[in-house]
């Protein structure tokens, strides 16, 4: 019988890289659930079994999807906000986001799915740390709302684990960039490229001088269907490049990319923390870490955003 893959939050920006290529792993039927109907690759809709549309947080919708499909595997990307959504996103994040991750891990217990994936966040959960990289053992010390909310889905994860014995893979992503982002709440990289696609200036927080960990998302989506494919099914991961850029290194690329760009800097934002690199060591003991250099990765989403929108 195929596996059965329910992607919960498919219809989004990593969603639109990842269900194609779950679908095309043989012996696989990937199900798409999602607020909204639509994603901006037509390849999802082409390679999903189902798409099915709904609300994490309905008790009674998600029991429906899952008793009918029955999946062997839940991927958890679903997300209402984003880090910068800041204080105001506090009441999202726990009547969204965490009562939505607790709607079905509940799901999970009464229906016996095998196995859940969670989207985690490496860019919040470790807050403001000593020293970089970080690795997925430092103490979790978020200074965001975004990043309580991810590092309380994780305990509440690894609760019900431990008291009902399912399978439970934690992915803590840095930054991603690439083809099908719309946010424009955040995402350096797109957000940028999308502003000098239109003639706008860039707009920088601070001084330019803030570290990150960039990855793209075709690499991204790569481990995360190679982890399925060799059966990686517990434990916590960070899924970054390991590198780290200042914004103003990120510019200047892009810039040798774009060609000449105006700049506008606001005021650094309270939730940013200064440095952050994700250490991926553990990570490139089951997978093979992203290799996409950041110039051929900032081109391809360029080359997207200026032509073709083409699917894949
Ligand atoms: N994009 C990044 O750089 C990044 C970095 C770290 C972690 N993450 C995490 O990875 C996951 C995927 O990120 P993304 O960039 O694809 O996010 P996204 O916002 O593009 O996609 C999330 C999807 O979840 C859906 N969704 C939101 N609330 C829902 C609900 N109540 N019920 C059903 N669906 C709902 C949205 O409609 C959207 O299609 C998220 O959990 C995010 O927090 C992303």
């Amino acid at each position: 019988m195929n596996k059965r893959l329910l992607v919960i939050g498919g219809n989004g920006f990593l969603g639109c890289s990842l269900v194609p290529r779950l679908a095309a792993l043989p012996g696989v039927d990937v199900v798409v659930f999602d607020l909204v109907p639509k994603a901006q690759n037509a390849a999802v809709y082409r390679s999903a079994a189902a798409v099915e549309v709904g609300d994490l947080t309905d008790t009674a919708r998600m029991d429906q999807v899952i008793e009918r499909y029955r999946p062997t595997t839940i991927y958890h990307l679903a997300c209402a906000t984003v880090p910068a959504s800041g204080m105001e996103g506090v009441h999202t994040d726990v009547s969204v986001n965490l009562a939505g991750t607790i709607v079905l891990l509940e799901a999970v217990r009464r229906y016996g799915v095998p196995e859940i994936v969670f989207l985690s966040s490496g860019g919040t959960v470790y807050g403001v740390v000593d020293r970089v990289p970080v690795a997925e053992d430092a103490p979790l010390r978020p200074i965001s709302s975004y990043g309580i909310m991810k590092a309380c889905s994780e305990w509440y994860l690894q609760l019900y684990q431990r008291l009902y014995g399912f399978h439970a893979l934690i992915l803590r992503p840095s930054n991603f960039y690439g083809e099908f982002h719309t946010s424009r709440r955040q995402g350096l990289i797109n957000v940028a490229l999308r502003e000098i696609a239109a003639g706008h200036p860039v707009t920088v927080f601070g001084d330019g001088r803030v570290v990150r960990d960039y990855v793209y998302v075709g690499d991204a989506a790569e481990i995360i269907v190679s982890l399925q494919r060799t059966g990686v099914r517990d434990g916590v991961f960070n899924l970054a490049s390991g590198v780290g850029y200042t914004v103003n290194e990120v510019l200047a690329i892009i810039r040798d990319v774009t060609g000449p760009f105006e700049v506008q800097h606001l005021p650094a934002r309270p939730c940013d923390v200064p440095r952050l690199v994700l250490d991926v060591t553990r990570l490139s003991t089951v997978a093979r870490v992203p290799s996409t250099s950041l110039r051929d990765g900032i081109a391809a989403t360029w080359r997207w955003i200026r032509g073709g929108r083409e699917d894949r």
